[in-house]
Order: structure tokens, then C-alpha cells, then sequence
């Protein structure tokens, strides 16, 4: 592939069909918004800077999200048509390419491969353009390829201006498309919005192209799930459920064993090590990154988390930008919030939750506690209902525990407090003062014993006074 492409990404439409106020483009499926797999895929025929996002509808929000991997934008100010999008691009476009690729923003599923395929195809003919087609059961939506008596592609007509007999025609166009750049921009000016519609429809430049005696080519793929388009929120389910089959089928084949894998969330950008075992119902969303040899627990949800080999999450966790060290365990039900690392070897068990904590190696949080804001030494055992008090209505407070400590279960710690290494907190404490090192500190009242005090509260009869 010697010549040079530029791509064009239709992403202006609202999507009246998705019935939201969020541009279809940017809605998400498999992790990422529609438009950014779109772009995963045209990175593989053309650099960011010869690849051109046509927003209009929310175009500030697109720019944003696009604007870090360095693509131009096309400004496209009233959506009227698939032709006007490209058509408003027509200052930057023309003249920089041998061969302009136009790419539906709604199509996500497309695959890299197919794209080189495309353009390959198209570099090796005698061709005005070629567009990717495929035979739908149900092309309802689709514009349809008419093909002339001896099977040459002549027009494609769309939904809205087909005849029933065209409209019982099975071979869609998918919205790919690859023109010869020079005869696009040639003929550009035929594109009229004469359709019910009153759109200018790209498609119509296919019959443009044909009329002026170019070849049209289909490139005909056979797995046409590669190529739905999302119109609809039913549509957008099943595109998402496409790409978590796709993701969890990668993963296996790349050594990670699976449970019941349809019931598991795994996004684009994750990353899993070597027999790793995911449980069932387990999402492992955004950025997450999982060691070798991990056990990922049922239900558990790792959000743009760090996990390093040897890790057990315990079913019902939860970890958000997070990093969990070699050999740590969380959970079962553990929240860690973010900024929070659980050291190696470290483990914090059920109904702890940690926010911006770091958890030393060895220590140990089984149950029942509160630390924010806090520091845990190495070795260091919290106890059941520990309570990092961190927050005076005003301000957050760190608490700092050293190690080999031992914090006695329903202990309070009231930052900002220093808890030194080696010292014991009696349990039931509030501790509001340094604890210096390989001491003890209670703080709490004394217990009292009354002898013979329910005795003597009933009466010498034994009446008692229920108040009932
Ligand atoms: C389009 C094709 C149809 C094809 C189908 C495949 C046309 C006229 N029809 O129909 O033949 O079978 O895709 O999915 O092209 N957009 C803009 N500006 C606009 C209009 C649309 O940027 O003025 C963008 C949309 O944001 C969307 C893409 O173009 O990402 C496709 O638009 P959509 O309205 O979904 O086209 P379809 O009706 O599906
Ligand atoms: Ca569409």
C-alpha cells in the first residue's frame, strides 16, 4: 500500500433513533464510545493527521475525547446529510490523498484488517471506488447495492427512496467506503438533496461516479456481524455483547481461564496474565491491569485497577484505582477507593474499605473497618471495626499506624494521630494522642461492676416493673 489514504469518520449525526441527549458516537459499547473504535480501526491505513472526525452534533464533547490522539476535525454545522459531512471537509481534503476512506461513525465493530483489505483492494484495480456491502438477513436501515443485469454495481438506494423490489434485495451497504480522492472531489458537486429526505446522501455518489463511466466495486464480506451499524439501544447491546465475546475469547486463547465467560465484563484495554481465573459476573473495566496467577472472585468489579501476580480478590469486591502487590487478598466485599495500594502479602477482608490507604506487607485488615487517609506499617494487624476518624466536617486528616502494631478491634483513631511501631491499642479505644512506640494505650472508660444490681432493682418480691 504505496498510495496515501486519508480517512473521514462521519460522527455529527444526534441519532435520533438512540432517542438521547448524548450524540450516538459518543455512547459506549465494550468500554469505549462508538467513535474511538472507529479510530482504533482507521489507525491501521492512516496516521492521525491524515484521519479527519466530522462533528457537529455535541462537537465540542467529541473534540475533547479525540483531541488527545492527534485527528482533525471537519465542522459539519447543520447534519444535512452523509454527503454534506464530507462535503464541508472539502477545504481539507482535497488534493491531499491518493485515496479518501469514509468511515460511518456508528459502526464500531469494524475490524483493522478489513480496512487494509479495503484499501489493498481498491490500489489494485481500475476503480472510481470501492465500498465494503455485505448480505444481511435483515438489511431493514441499510441502503441496498442494485447490481445492473450482468452483476456490475450500479447504484446503492437507500431505505427511505427503494422500491419494494430493491428493497427485497439482501446485499447492504455497510458504510465503508474508499474513493479514488481526485473523482470524488471532481463530482462532488452533483451530490443534490433530491430524496424524500431532502439529505445529500453520499451513497448517491456511487451512481454518480458509475454514470461517469467509473467502476464501482463491492467488496463483499462474509461475516457481516463485523459491520452492523448502531441505530438503537437494542442495536448497541448487541454490539456490546459482541465485543465482551470477543475480548473474553482473546483472553482465553492467551492463557486466562474463564467461568461462565458470557456473564463476564472484560473492556478493550484490559490486560490479564497467564492463568489468571476470572469467576463468573466479574468486570474488569477500563484501564485494569491483572497479573499472572490471580483469582478474580465472582461478582467482583475492577475499575482501572492494578493487580500484580499471585492476587486473590474475593467474590463481591470492589477495587477503583487501586493497586493490589503480589500475593495481597481482598474481600470477600472489600472496597478499595482510590490511591489506596494493599502491600504483598497484605490482607483485608470483608466490609473493609479503604480510601487513599496504603496497606503495609504482611498486615492484615480482616474485618469490619474504616481507614482513610491512612498509613498501615508492615505486619501491622487492624482489628474488626477499626475507625480512621479522618474528616472533621471540614478537612481530611492522616493517620499514621507503624509496624508490627496491633490496633485492638473497635479501636478510633481521630486524625491527625500517629500510632507507633510495635505499640497496642486496647480494643474499644479513641485514640486522640501519639502512641509512642512498643506502648500500650487505652482510651476508654473503665468498667464498672454493680454486685447483686439486678437484685436489688427487682425488690425482694421479684415484681418486675416492665413497662408495657
Ligand atoms: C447510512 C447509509 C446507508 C448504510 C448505513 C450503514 C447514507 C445516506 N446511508 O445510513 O446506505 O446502509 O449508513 O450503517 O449514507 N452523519 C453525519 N452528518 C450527517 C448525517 C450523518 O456526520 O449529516 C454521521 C452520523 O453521525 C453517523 C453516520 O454519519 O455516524 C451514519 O449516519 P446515519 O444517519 O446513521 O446513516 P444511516 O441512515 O444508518
Ligand atoms: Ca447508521
Amino acid at each position: 500500500m504505496n498510495s496515501r489514504v486519508s480517512v473521514v469518520i462521519m460522527a455529527a449525526g444526534l441519532g435520533t433513533r438512540m432517542r438521547s441527549r448524548m450524540a450516538k458516537v459518543l455512547h459506549s459499547a465494550g468500554g469505549q464510545t462508538l467513535v474511538e473504535h472507529v479510530l482504533d480501526a482507521a489507525a491501521a491505513i492512516a496516521p492521525p493527521e491524515r484521519t479527519y472526525v466530522v462533528i457537529g452534533y455535541q462537537a465540542d464533547e467529541v473534540r475533547a475525547l479525540l483531541t488527545p490522539r492527534g485527528v482533525r476535525f471537519i465542522h459539519q454545522e447543520r447534519q444535512l446529510g452523509t454527503g454534506h459531512a464530507v462535503m464541508c471537509g472539502e477545504r481539507q481534503l482535497q488534493g491531499n490523498s491518493d485515496w479518501m476512506v469514509v468511515l460511518n461513525g456508528d459502526g464500531p465493530l469494524l475490524r483493522p484488517e478489513t480496512l487494509t483489505s479495503l484499501v489493498n483492494f481498491a490500489a489494485s484495480r481500475e476503480v472510481g471506488a470501492v465500498m465494503i456491502t455485505a448480505d444481511l438477513e435483515d438489511p431493514t436501515g441499510y441502503g441496498r447495492v442494485i447490481r445492473d443485469q450482468v452483476g456490475r454495481v450500479a447504484a446503492i438506494v437507500e431505505e427511505k427512496a427503494g422500491t419494494p423490489e430493491q428493497l427485497a434485495v439482501k446485499e447492504s451497504n455497510t458504510g465503508q467506503y474508499c474513493f479514488r480522492s481526485d473523482l470524488f472531489w471532481k463530482h462532488v458537486t452533483q451530490l443534490l438533496p433530491n430524496n424524500p429526505a431532502k439529505e445529500y446522501y453520499l451513497t448517491d455518489m456511487i451512481g454518480i461516479l458509475i454514470q461517469a463511466g467509473h467502476a464501482v466495486e463491492a467488496f463483499k464480506v462474509a461475516d457481516a456481524s463485523e459491520l452492523t451499524g448502531i441505530n438503537n439501544r437494542v442495536e448497541l447491546a448487541r454490539v456490546d455483547a459482541t465485543f465482551r465475546e470477543r475480548k473474553v475469547r482473546q483472553l482465553m486463547l492467551d492463557g486466562v481461564t474463564v467461568q461462565n465467560p458470557e456473564t463476564v465484563t472484560v473492556d478493550a484495554r484490559v490486560k490479564v496474565g497467564m492463568d489468571t481465573i476470572i469467576e463468573p459476573f466479574a468486570r474488569l473495566l477500563g484501564v485494569t491491569q491483572v497479573g499472572e496467577n490471580c483469582r478474580i472472585g465472582a461478582h467482583s468489579i475492577l475499575m482501572n485497577a492494578e493487580i500484580e501476580g499471585g492476587v486473590t480478590v474475593h467474590p463481591f469486591s470492589m477495587v477503583q484505582e487501586g493497586r493490589l502487590c503480589s500475593g495481597a487478598q481482598v474481600g470477600p466485599y472489600s472496597r478499595i477507593r482510590p490511591g489506596s495500594t494493599v502491600g504483598p502479602g497484605a490482607h483485608v477482608g470483608n466490609f473493609v474499605e479503604l480510601k487513599k490507604t496504603h496497606v503495609g506487607a504482611g498486615a492484615k485488615a480482616m474485618h469490619l473497618a474504616y481507614l482513610g487517609d491512612c498509613t498501615v506499617g508492615e505486619r501491622t494487624n487492624i482489628g474488626a471495626g477499626t475507625i480512621t476518624c479522618n474528616f472533621d466536617g471540614v478537612d481530611k486528616h492522616q493517620t499514621g499506624i507503624g509496624k508490627d502494631a496491633f490496633v485492638g478491634s473497635n479501636a478510633t483513631l481521630v486524625a491527625p494521630v500517629e500510632v507507633e511501631d510495635g505499640s497496642y491499642i486496647a480494643a474499644g479505644s479513641v485514640i486522640t494522642e501519639r502512641v509512642p512506640a512498643g506502648s500500650l494505650a487505652l482510651g476508654r472508660a473503665r468498667q464498672v461492676v454493680k454486685q447483686g444490681w439486678v437484685e436489688k432493682r427487682r425488690g425482694p418480691t421479684g415484681s418486675s416493673n416492665s413497662a408495657d
